[in-house]
């Protein structure tokens, strides 16, 4: 196990109506805030409207920013730092999926700060400050809830980019289950499949002698899988939205990659797929990670077998370590099936026209930099990431 240091600073408010209580959880830390939210979902939901009636009754006043897409936009973050400026705003509440709170704590950094938002994203600055951000989640995927990072889009430049800090955690979220039962059938299934890369990005390592968190990534990818099916099936099930509620964020706060060297080549891969297709960051996932695992098991094929025989109960008469984790590959790739995700990129409109350059971008080579390659387990090479997109396609 590798040495590291662990805080989880959000304070995580769980349970049926819990939302109602925002405005008297805001009061100690605001008189004004930015209420920032997405598109029509919380106004068909009926969310919006309890949301404003408790800052009223709290006393809490509030100027509002909607219109975060999928893939949120830097040019909309801009103008949320405008507003918190000129109306001087003590906090943002971000009331959404990941979008919306990606584009709250990014707006919290851009704040403080006299240069271009977009410095943090292309490292020529790091965030240190931010106005502190609360959040009502109504997706369970990103992990955004309890992140201390945010990714962003330029469709200008069709770059995806992440930038974090410890200043951007979010101080209180507040995950009501209820809240997730109006999610179309595409949309669970996405955020199934981000929570579990989340899982996968920190499970699959080279680190020996990680128990601990091996059993907790085990288990929270079991608590997964069997509850997705539940409520892809019936989402009106609260008891099985508890635990993909919670199993998504204990999946991105960190506890289970401590100790451990950590991968993340998927991830990378596919911002490159959403930068130009604007694709849902879940779906594209699900179809790279069978692929990303056929091409790398082989580096660490012990970790692999641990996946199939602990995580997708492959058992029986299978002589070769390959024939398990082949089998182990398959199940995945037939759970994402079953809930209704794609499984190839021609799937989701995307061709071999533009695989030269996610590969080169992902790796820093199209920016004419020293190459980065991708990935803890196995670094990835353009080349490889080019590979795998073409096993994807
Ligand atoms: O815009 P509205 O109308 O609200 O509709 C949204 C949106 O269209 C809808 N939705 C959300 N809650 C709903 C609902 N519809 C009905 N009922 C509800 N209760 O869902 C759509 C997708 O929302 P979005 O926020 O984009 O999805 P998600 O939560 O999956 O977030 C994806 C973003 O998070 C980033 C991804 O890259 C992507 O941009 N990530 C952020 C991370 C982080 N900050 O730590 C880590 C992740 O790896 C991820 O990269
Ligand atoms: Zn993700």
């Amino acid at each position: 196990m590798l040495n590291f240091e662990f805080s989880a600073p959000t304070k995580l408010v769980f349970g049926r109506d819990t939302h109602k209580q925002i405005g008297e959880r805001l009061k100690p830390y605001a008189k004004k805030v930015l209420l920032h939210y997405g598109g029509q979902s919380i106004k068909k939901s009926g969310l919006y409207d309890q949301v404003v009636a408790s800052l009223k009754a709290s006393g809490v006043s509030f100027v509002e920013l909607g219109g975060v897409v999928p893939n949120p936009r830097v040019s909309l973050v801009r103008e949320g730092v405008a507003i918190c400026r000129k109306e001087n705003v003590d906090l943002i509440l971000a009331v959404g999926g990941g979008s919306v709170i990606d584009s709250a704590k990014t707006i919290a950094i851009g704040h403080y700060y006299d240069g271009d938002v977009w410095d943090f994203f292309t490292g020529k600055a790091v965030p240190t400050k931010a106005l502190p951000v609360a959040t009502i989640l109504t997706l369970p995927a990103a992990g955004s809830e309890v992140s201390d990072s945010s990714v962003i889009s330029d469709d200008a430049n069709q770059q995806k980019l992440s930038c974090g800090g410890e200043c951007m955690s979010p101080i209180i979220s507040v995950m009501n289950p209820e809240l997730f039962m109006t999610l179309p059938k595409n949309q669970i299934a996405n955020g199934v499949a981000d929570m579990m890369s989340h899982i996968f990005e920190r499970y699959f390592t080279n680190t020996l002698q990680t128990d601990v968190t091996d059993g907790l990534c085990e288990t929270l990818l079991k608590t997964i899988m069997k509850n997705a099916l539940i409520v892809i099936d019936d989402p009106k099930n609260y008891d099985a939205w508890c635990e993909v509620g919670f199993a998504g964020s204990l999946a991105h706060n960190n506890l289970v990659g401590l100790g451990r060297e950590q991968d993340w080549a998927c991830h990378m891969m596919e911002h490159e797929l959403s930068a130009i297709y604007d694709i849902a960051h879940g779906a594209g996932l699900a179809i790279l990670t069978p692929n990303w695992m056929k091409y790398v098991y082989k580096t660490n094929i012990g970790m692999f077998v641990q996946f199939a025989t602990n995580v997708m109960g492959v058992e029986g008469s299978f002589r070769t370590p390959d024939a398990i984790v082949l089998e182990g590959i398959a199940r995945l790739s037939e759970f994402f099936n079953k809930m209704g995700l794609p499984a190839t990129l021609r799937d989701v409109g995307i061709d071999e026209k533009n695989l030269d350059l996610m590969a080169k971008k992902s790796t820093g080579v199209a920016y004419g930099q020293t190459e980065s390659p991708l990935g803890g387990l196995k670094p990835l090479a353009w080349q490889d990431v080019k590979e795998i997109m073409k096993l994807s396609l």
